[in-house]
């Protein structure tokens, strides 16, 4: 399994003026190993649009990526994946569906169908929502659920198509410090179970020291990779952890770069 950007850009078109601007330049990155990679950057840097660009989603009206090409386990993807899910803050799971049906939902569809035969279908929704601690929710919507378990439900969902790749855009920013806490934990022991490659967008320093096993520090107008740290810590790692002096080192290099790499805005 591997996912790779391969001098990837992407440029949109000025909003009421002629011409384009560059939102994200020269991107080089490769990840063929089960991991957790941080991508972290300010607010408005380009961060969703590398991460959608991974997801094959595709922006309407533009091509894209402007430059360079996007492999996925080696070949060149224009489009969705049958490896490749993301998961999204705002976690669009269904109102009308119970919480057994979301995340059966991905399986409905023609080609999962086609490939799953319905009592795997069953047993791996069951399985899912096990692990997410949900089995007892099935019944229920969306809306009798509060919001860490409705996380966990988008969680489910993407997993029952045990994909190799899953991107993940900021999915614990709206959750309070206490549930964020909790599906954190969740989605490191998921990962580790699951063996599969995450990508996980984040502004916020501390998520990026807790999960990653790789911390790839984006610059801003257009982004670029500033730099890619390597956090070689077991894990779940604790609030302890993140007072020990190899984290306050990493930090204070993820800091420095990300200052110096978001200064050149006020240039
Ligand atoms: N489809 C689009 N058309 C025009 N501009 C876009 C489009 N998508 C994103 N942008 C611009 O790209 C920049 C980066 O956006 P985004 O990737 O959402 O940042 P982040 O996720 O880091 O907050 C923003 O200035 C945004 O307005
Ligand atoms: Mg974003």
């Amino acid at each position: 399994m591997s996912i790779k950007m391969d001098n990837v850009g992407q440029s949109f078109p000025k909003p009421d003026e002629e011409g384009m601007v560059c939102i994200v330049d020269s991107i080089d990155l490769e990840i063929n190993e089960p991991s957790i990679n941080m991508l972290l950057g300010p607010s408005g840097c380009g961060k969703s649009t590398i991460l959608k660009m991974m997801g094959g989603v595709r922006p309407f009206g533009v091509a894209c990526p402007t430059a360079g090409e996007i492999f996925i386990n080696g070949e060149a993807c224009h489009g969705p994946h049958n490896d490749v899910v993301m998961v999204f803050q705002k976690y669009a799971n269904r109102p009308d569906l119970s919480i057994w049906d979301n995340v059966a939902f991905p399986l409905t569809l023609s080609l999962w169908k086609k490939r799953i035969p319905p009592q795997e279908r069953e047993e791996r929704v069951r399985e899912m929502l096990e692990a997410v601690g949900l089995a007892d929710k099935a019944a229920l919507r969306p809306s009798q659920l509060s919001g860490g378990q409705n996380q966990r439900v988008a969680l489910a969902r993407a997993l029952v198509l045990r994909p190799k790749i899953i991107l993940m855009d900021e999915p614990f920013g709206a959750l309070d410090a206490q549930t964020r806490e909790e599906m954190q934990h969740l989605l490191i022991e998921l990962q580790e179970k699951h063996n599969c490659i995450i990508v996980f967008v984040t502004h916020d320093v501390e998520e990026a020291l807790l999960l990653g096993d790789r911390v790839i520090v984006l610059s801003t107008k257009p982004a670029t990779i500033a730099e890619n740290f390597e956090i070689n810590e077991p894990k779940p790692r604790s609030s302890i952890w993140l007072g020990s002096t190899y984290a306050n080192q990493q930090r204070e290099k993820i800091l420095s770069v990300l200052h110096a790499s978001t200064s050149k805005d006020f240039q």
